[in-house]
């Protein structure tokens, strides 16, 4: 709490000594307290002040330094403008410091700007003084504590211990943490960057990239193909890089660049399933690197290089469908945009629907289908529980994020409820033709961003009305919960483990020739969860005896045990929990577990809160912030 307090007494201060800069630089602009004005005014979509109707940024230069001693980036952001005539270019920015910014490209002229109030959510306004004839915009400026895009690691939270590491996250609205940007995804950008970093590191950007570092620690990158700006992104530390393809390969810290390269061996093999699916792709190279325990996600869609979590690396191959996932954003989410964060699921229901696609043309039907049956058990219990708390506009695809942080977004109902539609309008006109309609959807609106409303548009057009098809395609989109005509999907395996769950609450023994790796991992979890929160302890040591759930490596069926076993009350788990947690910063594993661990009836509370005073300092804000509200909550 008074961490927090603090947190925002200081930004109050910042921002405060940003206005009195720019007004001594400009005494014709009042200050916010002299002519109160609505910011909302300048919001173009949900979640940016940008003006990009009037004036947007086609290509970025940035130019920095990576300074690891004092935490930040120092540099400049050069924006080439397309003005349609105004004199004000309004930038996104948080958590900045902008220490002046300049008109012109040969000959830099500085100009007068101001800071707008700040929004918590938001940030402010970056509001630049230009002329009707301004194409070039540059912003000095550095980074703070308060960049919450970046994650500066010490090098005690690296693999080696030797080095720093620094990784960014721009999704949704971060890049103005770290970026003075028009930072929307409905403007797209080219952008270049000559970036310096000590010189045993190696810098990577989403972008044209190294494999390998040189002497003078400086890099330069570019990104032809236009993309949004929460798609920037940089990694620095000691890396190393596999090829894995023609245009593939793996960058991973030294220790992990062998098991990382065996365990992502068949991404070329996705690419050929993804390009005979949908079309070529159009991004060059396809890297993937692992990234320190503290990144947050499992994966994100970094364009020519997603970003992983290091828990896929599970010694078997078992969770590459994260990276099947990640390369279908490739073409759903990179090439084509959500416009607006209210129409998250275009990205992501598209992208679970086609990761699904490319697990089963590599690795069949049944595993497919058992991916898809576990994140439809999920999709039911959010629904209900969402309905339950009155929640049901959060249940719709198209969603109303005014206000509210883009994150919010990030439930079953976008990733879960959008691929289920997909599947079901897939069933209705038949994989032959639906497929026909996706490659042509992908390539019609190629580098552009669409709202839910110009896709049903499409969908109408091109696809219901040409076949004569009658469906509920608004009720998919703008109604509560799934609708009745959803396609079921059944598995064989999950009944048969469903089974000998149901044997093993009864009394049985797991039969003792069973192995953990007779069965997939999606298998574990439909076994784990079929116990529905309830198994006696003796049972799960037992279990726990002949499988070793829980120290098997495998993060998903780790997490899913570790929760079980809060509820039941083993707390024979705790060591095997701590290390887990203090270890692995994924937001999606530790929100489960602390959310158990803080039910008062699982008496583990005060234990949670030493054991997270431990872990916190090695979380990425997107994880501690929501680990701070779940605990907080518990008070
Ligand atoms: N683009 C998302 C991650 C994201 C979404 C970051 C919204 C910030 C805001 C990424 O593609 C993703 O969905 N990652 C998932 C894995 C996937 C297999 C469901 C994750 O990290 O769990
Ligand atoms: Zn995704």
């Amino acid at each position: 709490m008074i961490q927090k307090f603090s947190i925002v007494v200081l930004s109050l201060f910042l921002f405060a000594c940003n206005d009195s800069k720019t007004e001594s630089t400009d005494s014709d602009i009042t200050t916010e307290n002299q002519k109160p004005e609505k910011e909302d005014e300048n919001v173009v979509n949900n979640h940016s002040y940008s003006n990009i109707d009037e004036i947007n940024t086609t290509h970025l230069h940035l130019n920095f330094d990576i300074d690891f001693d004092n935490k930040k980036i120092k540099g400049v952001a050069r924006h080439k403008m397309n003005n349609t005539g105004v004199e004000v270019a309004i930038f996104d920015v948080q958590g900045l410091d902008i220490q002046k910014v300049t008109l012109g490209e040969d000959k830099e002229v500085e100009t007068t700007y101001k800071i707008g109030k700040e929004d918590k959510l938001l940030g402010a306004p970056l509001k630049v003084d230009i002329e009707q004839n301004t194409s070039m915009i540059n912003i000095y400026y550095e980074t703070t504590e308060e960049s919450q895009a970046l994650d500066w690691l010490d090098p005690a939270l690296t693999g080696s211990k030797k080095h720093p590491f620094l990784y960014t996250q721009g999704q949704a609205i971060l890049t103005r943490t770290w970026i003075p940007t028009q930072d929307t995804p409905e403007n797209r950008i080219t952008y270049s960057a000559d970036v310096k970093v000590p010189s045993e590191l190696l810098a990577l950007m989403s972008a044209n990239n190294p494999t390998e570092k040189n002497e003078s620690g400086e890099y330069s990158f570019k990104m032809n193909q236009p993309i949004p700006s929460y798609l920037i992104a940089l990694a620095v530390g000691e890396l190393e890089y596999a090829q894995l393809g023609e245009k593939s390969g793996v960058y991973a810290e030294p220790y992990m660049i062998d098991a990382a390269a065996s365990e992502f061996q068949d991404i070329p093999k996705m690419m050929d399933a993804a390009q005979e699916l949908y079309g070529e792709y159009l991004w060059d190279m396809y890297d993937v690197i692992v990234l320190p325990h503290s990144f947050p996600f499992g994966g994100m869609e970094n364009p020519r290089l997603t970003f992983a979590t290091p828990t896929l690396i599970a010694g078997d191959r078992s969770l590459v469908s994260v990276i099947a996932h990640e390369l279908a954003h490739s073409w759903s989410g990179n090439l084509v945009t959500n416009a607006t964060w209210d129409d998250f699921w275009l990205n992501e229901g598209f992208t679970v629907y086609f990761e699904n696609r490319i697990m089963e043309k590599i690795y069949g039907k049944e595993v497919a289908n058992m991916l898809a049956l576990i994140e439809f058990q999920e999709l039911e219990k959010s629904i209900d529980k969402m309905m339950s708390e009155g929640h049901n506009e959060d249940t719709h695809l198209k969603l109303n994020l005014d206000e509210r942080n883009p994150d919010d977004g990030m439930t079953d109902v976008a990733y879960v409820k959008g691929a289920f539609f997909l599947k079901t309008l897939e069933k209705e006109v038949g994989r032959e033709k639906f497929d026909a309609f996706l490659r042509e959807y992908f390539n019609a609106h190629q580098f552009e961003t669409l709202t839910s409303e110009s896709f049903i548009e499409y969908l109408n057009k091109n696809l219901l009305e040409k076949e004569n098809i009658d469906f509920n395609v608004e009720e998919w989109i703008y109604g509560d919960g799934i609708p009745d005509n959803v396609v079921k999907i059944t598995s064989d395996r999950f009944v048969k483990i469903k089974n000998l769950a149901d044997k093993i609450k009864n009394g049985d023994k797991i039969p003792s020739d069973l192995k953990r790796e007779d069965k997939t991992t999606q298998e574990w979890l439909a076994f784990i969860r079929h116990f529905q929160g309830d198994l006696d302890k003796e049972k799960m040591i037992a279990i726990d005896k002949q499988l070793n759930f829980r120290n098997s490596g495998n993060s998903e069926i780790m997490s899913e045990w570790f929760i079980l076993g809060i509820n039941n009350g083993y707390t024979d788990l705790r060591p095997d929990i701590k290390k887990f947690v203090v270890k692995v910063g994924r937001r999606k594993f530790l929100a489960p577990i602390y959310t158990a661990l803080s039910k008062p009836e699982n008496n583990s509370v005060e234990w949670a809160k030493e054991v997270y005073a431990e872990a916190r300092p090695n979380y990425h804000a997107i994880s501690f912030n929501t680990v701070d509200e779940i605990l907080k909550d518990s008070e």
